[in-house]
Parts: structure tokens; C-alpha cells; sequence
């Protein structure tokens, strides 16, 4: 999603109802106003994070001709992050605004038919950084449920090493990626990893590490020059990829039940999700979900944007930056999270 780069909608494309009434109203110059705007906002957001990013939304909202490849597409597949990376498979990394046009004119067919086959979807196992002090503190063994699992690379937090700060945990293998978080004074870094005995993931796409092209996509999704992320990635898919997590296909709001009913029961069953639930416009759908885990033996590890959930920020102290996410366990916020797993500012 694109806070941060993570490879979705702009933040607010993903919590706003519908189309606007210039989209409604259909008319050519309703459109492109509209995905100008929208490309604008994704500028804005990009800024500080990837020049490059910047630059090309910034061209696309001032041009008409790409205005008018983005007006011919789906309306809900004009979203930056898509479009952007669908060029850079078909054509690779535009240099500029002028580079971008050409890939256009030259690749416009092959361009629209990856925007239309593909969406944006991302795993970030940098997350477990940030997981990890809340799944240590309960009692194990643990039974991990990963609701918007994406490949499942944050199924694997008890797998991989972590430095936070000055404090490391090594993994319990010598090949496993370790994770470096920083971490405020208050934060519960654990001694030692959890006990994982079960492990299984959802989502309404699952990605399979073991697919060339599922894990070539999801590294173009990483915006350009994020260099460390893509290293991070790259090193998570090849060490998961020896022992893959169980990730099934289906849908948070219809099949958290029945995946919830295969966990082991003398295992502390945990649900968890990072960076899924704004993909829930509905609100009233989202609490629908919340309720069901809350009506399961589960302990609900929530790790999002401050707008999924908007009254649980009001007990929280300030957000250290704005684009931080809110971790929170069974509905109380215990911290502040960075949207890669880069900081936690615990305060539970
Ligand atoms: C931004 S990715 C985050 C993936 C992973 N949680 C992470 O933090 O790296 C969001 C994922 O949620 C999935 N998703 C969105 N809505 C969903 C739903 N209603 N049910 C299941 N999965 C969903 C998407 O397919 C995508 O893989």
C-alpha cells in the first residue's frame, strides 16, 4: 500500500467510498481531473520516500495522454502504485516523466493488460519486528492465523533474528534473515523467540513464495530505491521458500472461522494481520470482522493504520510520525509502529 511504499492504493483511495461525482458524472475531462488528483495526492505521499516516484506521478497528472491511458483502464485500476509498476515489468524503470510517456506510447496494450491481470499486493516480513513483542508476551505455544497473509512471509516470525537497537536475537538458524527495529525504552524486547506449532495464513490471493513470477511481481511492487527492502525480501522469500507457510485462498469476512477451527486447541490461538484491513472499505465491515475475532478463543493482534479503527488513536500519546501505524492486542493499543517494521514506540 502506498504509505510508505507499500504497494496499494493511496491511503486515501483505500478508505474513501466510492468514485467521486466527476468519475460518476463519466465524462473525459471528469475522469482525468479526477486521476490527476489522485496522482497528485500519491506524489504527496511518495515525497520523502522515492524521488523517482515523485517525479512520475507528478508527470502522469500533468499529462494528457497518460491521463487518457489511465481514463481507458478500469477505474479501479488506475491506482499509482499499479500503474507504475506494471511499466516498470513491461518496460523497466522509467528515467522521467518523458521516458514514462514513451513507455506508454510504445507498450500502452502490454501495460493495460498487467494492470488489469494483476493488483497490488505486497508482504513486508519486516513487520515481525514489530509483531514479536506482542507474540512473546503470551503464553505459548502459539498457533499463528495471518488474516491479508499475501505469500505468508510474516507467518514466520519465531523463524527469523531481530536487532533491536543494541539487543540482538538471533534466529534459531544461522541462514534466516535478521530483522534490524528500533526500539523505544518502553518496548518488551523479548529474550527469547515464541513457540510456533501451527501456522496458516488467508487471503483473497494467496502469493506462492515458490513462483518466480508471484515473487518477481512482488518485488516490482517495492518502490525504486528502496534498495534494503528489496534485499530484505529477496532474503525472506529464499529462506521461506525451504519450508513454505500454509497460505489458503479466501476472504477475512467470510473465512476466518472455519481456518480458526483447524488450530491446534491447547495452543494459544493468535489472529493477526498487518496492513490488510484498509483494503476493508466498508467500516461496518471491518467491525464485523473485529466482532468474530472477538467472539473466538483468539488473541487478536491488530497492526494498521490509524484510520481502520479511528476512535482506538484517541488513547493512544501523539502518532511519532505520520504515517505510523497503530499496534494494538485484543482492541487496547500498546504502541506506534513504523509501516515497514523499521520502529516500535511501545506504550501499553
Ligand atoms: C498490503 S498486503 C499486506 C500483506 C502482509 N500482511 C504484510 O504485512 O506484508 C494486504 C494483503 O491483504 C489481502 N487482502 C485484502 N483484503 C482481504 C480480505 N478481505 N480477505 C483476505 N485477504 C485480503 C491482499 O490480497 C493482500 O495480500
Amino acid at each position: 500500500m502506498a504509505v510508505a511504499g507499500d504497494g496499494g492504493n493511496s491511503r486515501f483511495d483505500r478508505l474513501m467510498p466510492g468514485p467521486d461525482s466527476r468519475v460518476r458524472s463519466g465524462t473525459d475531462a471528469g475522469i482525468h481531473a479526477v486521476t490527476a488528483d489522485r496522482y497528485r495526492r500519491f506524489a504527496a505521499e511518495a515525497d520523502g520516500r522515492c524521488r523517482l516516484y515523485v517525479d512520475l506521478a507528478g508527470a502522469v497528472a500533468d499529462d494528457d495522454a497518460l491521463l487518457a491511458f489511465l481514463a481507458a483502464q478500469p477505474e479501479e485500476r488506475r491506482q499509482p502504485n499499479l500503474f507504475l509498476a506494471a511499466v516498470r515489468w513491461v518496460a523497466g524503470v522509467p528515467a522521467d516523466g518523458a521516458a514514462l510517456r514513451q513507455a506508454v506510447a510504445r507498450h500502452g496494450a502490454a501495460i493495460a493488460a498487467v494492470m488489469r491481470a494483476r493488483t497490488t499486493q505486497t508482504n513486508e516480513p519486516g513487520r515481525c519486528a514489530v509483531l514479536l513483542p506482542a507474540l512473546a508476551r503470551l503464553p505459548g505455544p502459539l498457533a499463528l492465523l495471518e488474516v491479508g497473509a499475501s505469500a505468508g512471509l510474516c507467518l514466520l516470525p519465531d523463524r527469523y533474528g531481530y536487532r533491536y537497537g543494541g539487543t540482538l536475537l538471533a534466529p534459531p538458524t544461522a541462514d534466516a534473515p535478521v530483522f534490524d527495529c528500533a526500539a523505544n525504552a518502553a518496548t518488551p524486547v523479548p529474550a527469547a523467540l515464541p513457540q510456533v506449532v501451527w501456522r496458516a495464513g488467508l487471503d483473497l490471493n494467496p502469493l506462492d513464495v515458490g513462483s518466480h513470477d508471484d515473487m518477481a511481481w512482488l518485488e516490482t511492487l517495492v518502490w525504486p530505491g528502496q534498495d534494503a527492502r528489496a534485499e530484505r525480501l529477496r532474503a525472506a522469500i529464499a529462506f521461506a521458500r525451504r519450508d513454505p507457510p500454509r497460505v489458503i485462498r479466501g476472504d477475512l469476512l467470510t473465512d476466518l472461522e472455519s481456518l480458526a477451527a483447524q488450530a491446534p486447541a491447547e495452543a494459544t490461538l493468535v489472529v493477526f494481520h498487518t496492513a490488510v484491513l484498509a483494503y476493508v472499505r466498508d467500516g461496518q465491515a471491518r467491525q464485523r470482522f473485529a466482532d468474530t475475532v472477538a467472539r473466538s478463543r483468539a488473541v487478536w493482534i491488530c497492526n494498521e493504520w490509524r484510520e481502520v479503527f479511528p476512535g482506538w488513536a484517541d488513547s493512544a500519546p501523539p502518532a511519532p510520525h505520520p504515517n505510523s501505524f497503530l499496534l494494538a492486542v485484543d482492541g487496547r493499543p500498546v504502541a506506534w509502529t513504523q509501516p515497514h517494521g523499521q520502529a516500535i514506540d511501545w506504550f501499553g
